[in-house]
């Protein structure tokens, strides 16, 4: 095969799977912004066409919305066949159980206590299907030890995990051994002062950016 075609053929694969991706998607936010959506149209040169997204507005706390349920395996996998698009825009995402391949969730975590930072990722965890490279990924506030980030002179106080106490935690859900787990910090962008809004702290900000990818596996999750 000729370095040409072979080119042509990753780049057709890339096309392929953003196509099948964006043919499965769903948006979820508390309350919906109207008018966000639309401007991420016009910036990204898409349309409703193009890049089809339902919508699906409720509160990750609420157990209606979003419950902690036992990851699903390839021995005990989802009873509900896979959902349409159109039954995806209802109002709840436990209609998806176990039928997800991928969940992105970006700077939402390090916005809830640690108790419920788990209550949620149990609750995503049960959204992922059980085929090995389903996954969950995303960023937020991260420490190098887990705490409090807590910026001096105020009164802001957020609780970030570790990029070991966070593998812990997937590893806790899905089984030792049927997750795989990076997570990795980076200096935020806007310095220790965030931009300005906390001029005396001197404790560096940190974002995690990090993966959760099932394996192929046969302990039940636990
Ligand atoms: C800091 S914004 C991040 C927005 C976007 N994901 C990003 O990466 O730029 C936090 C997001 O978390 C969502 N959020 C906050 N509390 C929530 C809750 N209890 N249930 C569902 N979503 C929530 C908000 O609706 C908002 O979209």
């Amino acid at each position: 095969m000729s370095a040409e075609s072979r080119q042509t053929e990753s780049m057709s694969s890339k096309i392929l799977l953003h196509r099948s991706v964006i043919k499965q998607m769903t948006a979820s936010m508390k309350r919906r912004i109207f008018g966000l959506w639309e401007t991420g149209h016009e910036l990204f040169k898409s349309t409703p066409q193009s890049f089809p997204t339902s919508f699906i507005e409720g509160d990750i706390l609420n157990t209606s919305f979003l419950s902690a349920i036992p990851p699903f395996t390839k021995d005990s996998p989802p009873a509900t066949t896979v959902p349409s698009l159109n039954s995806i825009a209802s109002e709840s995402l436990n209609d998806l159980r176990g039928h997800v391949s991928a969940v992105y969730t970006g700077y939402l975590f390090h916005l809830f206590p640690e108790k419920q930072q788990e209550q949620i990722a149990r609750g995503l965890a049960g959204l992922l299907s059980p085929e090995p490279g389903s996954m969950i990924l995303g960023v937020q506030d991260g420490r190098f030890a887990k705490g409090f980030l807590a910026p001096a002179a105020s009164d802001l106080r957020m609780f970030c995990h570790s990029p070991e106490s966070w593998k812990e935690l997937w590893e806790g859900i899905f089984g030792k051994g049927c997750v795989e787990v990076k997570a990795e910090l980076r200096p935020a962008v806007g310095g220790d002062s965030f931009f300005g809004m906390f001029p005396q702290n001197k404790d560096p900000f940190h974002n995690m950016e990090w993966s959760v990818t099932r394996l192929d596996c046969k302990e039940a999750g636990l």
